[in-house]
């Protein structure tokens, strides 16, 4: 089945197999391996992706699924350049070690922050449930998303 999609704003039309799950869709076709595969059943959220703005298990869809959808994976966080908030904060506040759950849990939160932007420390730990991290203990993971949420206020707050 041939479909199109936009991923991280440029567009792609190919032919794919109705039985290629979407990370793969995007790791094996698009070479876009920022997207990680953890476990391919829905658990460790690894392969985590926007579709449409939302957060959303990359090995839970099928390619052709995703057809005329609009997808942001970890390579399109950064800006002109400039890391994003998140990416930031982790990098500040030592959110990883490894890095392999990493692009997930940052797509995850890119989501949650939009809809919380100012949350309590319960609120990030509720939100992070469906990502799973081997390395960190997840501190410093909440630390980041912290700092991350702090600087996108700051970044609203409308000059005096
Ligand atoms: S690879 Fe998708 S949730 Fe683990
Ligand atoms: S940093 Fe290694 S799994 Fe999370």
């Amino acid at each position: 089945m041939q479909i199109q999609v936009k991923v991280n704003g440029a567009d792609y039309t190919h032919e794919v197999e109705p039985r290629l799950l979407l990370v793969h869709f995007l790791r094996d076709v698009l070479h876009l391996t920022g997207t990680h595969i953890g476990c391919d059943t829905s658990i460790c959220g690894a392969c985590t992706i926007l579709v449409n703005g939302k957060s959303t298990k990359s090995c839970t869809m099928f390619a052709v699924q995703a057809d005329g959808c609009e997808l942001t994976t970890v390579e399109g966080l950064s800006q002109n350049g400039e890391l994003h908030p998140l990416q930031e904060g982790f990098k500040e506040m030592h959110g990883l070690q490894c890095g392999f759950c990493t692009p997930g849990i940052l797509m995850n939160m890119v989501n949650f922050l939009e809809h919380h932007p100012n949350p309590s420390e319960e609120e990030i730990r509720h939100a992070l449930k469906g990502n799973l991290c081997r390395c960190t203990g997840y501190q410093n993971i909440v630390k980041s998303v912290q700092y991350a949420a702090t600087k996108m206020l700051k970044n609203e707050e409308v000059p005096a």
